[in-house]
């Protein structure tokens, strides 16, 4: 029997188990979709590519290809400031796609939705605005071992500046955060509780919500890292009780230099601007300026208006899709991948949680990373490999890198079985 994949809104995911060896039914036509990337078409190295590559970037729909191109075509315009009939239009598209954004991720209402440039910006921002303002020398903030270098370094250059201090929470040898530390680590010093929802490496995915909750019970406000979970399964920012969200647009088949800072009303209101420029202020003398309200308070300068509205068009073709279609669909390759992986001599596989999402790291006897990455791609395979600038981690592992297989809605089975020969040619080569 086939249990359905069930998401508890915790962030955590139920029934995986149930999934080995098995496909899984679903009203999607997994490999008719593939049709809706013209990427996927591209031969290299006189190969079909095989892009197990999304977690760095994903590959974009034509529907998202259109509607950069329309916009181009019949609204460019600056944003916020032209009396004349193309702002009107593009002014109207940027702020429906704010709200599109909005409702996606069940932000209550638009004006938490900030546009950056994406997971790395949001982060800074926070840092510096939020923390510049709000933390102070001594201040504990606390994230997790297995953060990427843009929910660590953020933290570090603010701590440096303010003499504030950073803790960890540690990782377990199977991927998971060690979360019986967290009544040592979480005490009433820490401000602010940062950490990523799925891992980029590990491919773990964390009980967000708990850890929203844990947090709030000590006053800490909460940050999470989206940039692997957003456009691969249902999140609701409510239902999660975050205080700031952050993700970016190409992880999830929108366009680079776009991304998001979703931020709590009450709070995002309570910080100062971040960068200064136009379209940021209600007045400006010579002695001094004043500011607008959020989300335009964090948008100096003219944005990314043809990223937003790209944005907006990946979210409606994630959502005709379904974002619990596509978790099952990346939870059902992930765990075949696995199973497959237990084939190949040599090989270890780091991040065994069993919350896993469609992100698969490993290690082979047989060669680096690196020039296991350069062999995959002579067959068309796009991998990668490296740390994935996760470097503490790697350190936590004893790796200097790892070769990561990452999946997304375009992604099959058969490609799977590809890379798996692949790996085997590899460990013939290599001997
Ligand atoms: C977990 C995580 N956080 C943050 C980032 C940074 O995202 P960006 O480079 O789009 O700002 C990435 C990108 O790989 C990521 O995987």
């Amino acid at each position: 029997m086939l249990v359905r994949l069930g998401i508890n809104w915790r962030g955590s995911v139920v029934g995986a188990d149930y999934l080995m060896h098995k496909a899984v039914k679903s009203g999607v036509d997994w490999s008719a979709l593939r049709e809706d990337f013209p990427i996927l078409r591209e031969r290299v190295n006189g190969h079909a590519l095989i892009y197990f590559d999304s977690a760095a970037t994903s590959q974009k729909p034509t529907a998202l290809l259109d509607a950069v191109r329309s916009y181009y075509e019949h609204e460019n315009a600056n944003v916020h400031r032209g009396l004349h009939a193309l702002s009107a239009r593009a002014t109207e598209h940027y702020e429906k796609s704010r709200q599109r954004v909005a409702d996606f991720i069940g932000a209550k209402t638009a004006d938490e939705v900030v546009f950056t440039r994406g997971t790395t910006e949001s982060i800074n921002l926070v840092a510096q605005a939020w923390g510049g303002k709000f933390l102070r020398a001594d201040d504990v903030i606390l994230l997790t071992e297995m953060e990427h270098h843009s929910n660590l370094v953020s933290w570090q250059l603010l701590a440096e500046r303010i003499g504030a201090r950073i803790r960890y929470v540690p990782v377990r040898d199977d991927g998971t955060l060690e979360l019986e530390k967290l009544s040592s680590l979480l005490t009433p010093e820490v401000k602010m509780f940062a950490f990523t929802h799925v891992s980029n490496s590990l491919g773990t995915i964390n009980p967000v919500a708990d850890l929203c909750r844990k947090a709030r019970e000590v006053g800490a406000v909460t940050l999470i890292d989206a940039a692997q979970s957003i456009g691969h399964m249902p999140l609701n920012v409510q239902e999660i009780g975050c205080d700031f969200l952050a993700f970016s647009g190409h992880k999830m088949c929108a366009p680079t230099g776009i991304g998001v800072l979703y931020g709590r009303s009450a709070i995002l209101e309570a910080t100062p601007p971040w960068h200064g420029g136009g379209e940021m202020i209600t007045s400006v003398t010579l002695e001094k300026s004043s500011y607008k309200q959020p989300p335009h308070r964090f948008e100096a300068g003219t944005p990314n208006i043809a990223g937003a509205i790209g944005l907006a068009a990946a979210i409606d073709y994630l959502e005709e899709i379904g974002r619990d279609e596509i978790f099952r669909h990346d939870v059902d390759l992930s765990t075949y991948a696995l199973d497959r992986m237990n084939e190949l001599r040599g090989l270890r596989v780091i991040g065994t949680a069993k919350e896993h999402a469609g992100v698969i790291s490993f290690v082979m006897d047989a060669a680096h990373p690196h020039d296991l990455t350069t062999f995959a791609d002579r067959y068309g395979l796009a991998m990668r490999g490296g740390h994935h600038c996760n470097q503490p981690l790697m350190r936590r592992f004893g790796v200097t890198g790892t070769t990561r297989a990452s999946f997304y809605l375009y992604s099959t089975r058969e490609e799977i079985d590809q890379m798996i020969d692949i790996l085997q040619k590899a460990i013939r080569f290599f001997k």
